[in-house]
């Protein structure tokens, strides 16, 4: 058979090309968005899988029908770009990835933990000033003797939870949906939660009821030099109540590898690009903040598995009309 994939790095592609190889079907990859203006080269395939971040057009679903394909299967976990109730009513079945690697979020988590309370940033910038001193600005504290709090103690928030503990660290968890980890605490109350963490970090989806779950009223619980990381998603954090949470010392630190509006900017270049967003500019810049661009996926294991299992959902659409991951429009 013959799969086509729209939107490729250069990262997925020899993961792309072997998955082709081992199973005996022909893999052609290409770097554009699906369109409708190159939909007709599908003709001579019998499969698409596509990494599109913006929604697709409508009529696309249909076209997809007239040129003979049953599915799109996208290398995310999102399915936001797609029309599910068009895309059903021309029988194309839409897939996503659901978990690709749930340690490649956690080992991150763990690792921008350390470095705020090891005070890596600061001591960075005292050494590339070549001031090789030691002072109470960069003391360190110790993971063993601290409390870290998983808000959203899911897929991630449970490996998360398990490495925080092989570090020594006391664990609890704050999720009124899934109590499951034996090998936690659970605390019942989002504030108590707070106010008895070391480190809280965040894993929870992003929705109604966690849009700024982190804002100047929960802020409050927290300790006092507390440290946040957030690598769930932008929404979840209040920016502004976290900036001044910082400023007046309420916060020690936070690591955010999201932010409420990332879009414009991450996964761009904008090497010698004026930044008009005033306050990215000011989590760039600050000794307090750790900001990455939405990476802590981003690990040889995740893009292997999100090719891999893309490729396996759509050859399972087209041989068997159904695979686990597929999107059911009454499900979301
Ligand atoms: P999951 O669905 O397995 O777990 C989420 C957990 O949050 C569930 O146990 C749920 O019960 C809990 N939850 C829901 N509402 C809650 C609330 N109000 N308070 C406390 N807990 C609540 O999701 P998964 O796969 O672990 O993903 C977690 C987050 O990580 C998501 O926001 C996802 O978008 C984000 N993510 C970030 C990536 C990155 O590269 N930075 C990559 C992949 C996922």
């Amino acid at each position: 058979m013959r799969f086509k994939l729209f939107n490729v790095r250069e990262d997925e592609k020899a993961f792309a090309y072997n998955w082709g190889e081992s199973n005996g079907h022909e893999i052609v990859c290409t770097d554009e968005d699906l369109t409708l203006d190159n939909i007709e080269t599908l003709k001579t395939f019998d499969a698409v899988s596509t990494q599109q971040l913006f929604k697709f057009d409508d009529g696309i679903y249909e076209a997809l029908k007239n040129v003979g394909i049953k599915q799109i299967a996208g290398r995310a976990a999102g399915f936001d770009m797609f029309n599910l109730s068009e895309a059903s009513k021309h029988g194309i079945k839409i897939t996503n990835i659901p978990s690709y690697s749930p340690n490649a979020i956690a080992e991150f988590a763990v690792c921008r933990a350390l470095e705020l309370i090891r005070n890596i940033n600061k001591i960075n910038k005292k050494v590339n000033n070549q001031d090789f001193t030691w002072n109470e600005s960069v003391i360190a504290k110790e993971l063993r003797n601290m409390t870290v709090l998983i808000i959203g103690v899911g897929r991630i928030g449970k490996v998360s939870a398990q490495l925080f503990s092989g570090f020594g660290a006391k664990v609890i968890g704050y999720d009124p949906y899934d109590q499951s980890l034996d090998s936690i605490t659970y605390v019942q109350s989002l504030n108590e939660a707070l106010s008895k963490a070391d480190i809280v970090t965040l894993h929870v989806p992003a929705n109604e009821e966690t849009t700024h779950l982190i804002n100047e009223e929960t802020i409050r619980f927290m300790k006092n030099g507390a440290h946040l990381v957030n690598t769930s998603r932008g929404a979840i954090v209040s920016t502004n109540d976290l900036l001044h949470a910082l400023n007046i010392g309420k916060i020690h630190s936070a690591a955010l590898d999201v932010y409420e509006h990332e879009f414009e900017y991450f996964s761009y270049d904008y090497t010698d690009k004026k930044i008009e967003d005033a306050v990215l500019r000011e989590l760039i810049n600050r000794e307090d903040v750790l900001i990455s661009p939405h990476i802590a996926f981003y690990t040889n294991i995740a893009v292997k598995n999100m090719v891999e299992i893309a490729l396996d959902s759509a050859l399972n659409i087209i041989t068997q009309g159904y695979s686990e991951n597929e999107v059911i429009l009454n499900e979301v």
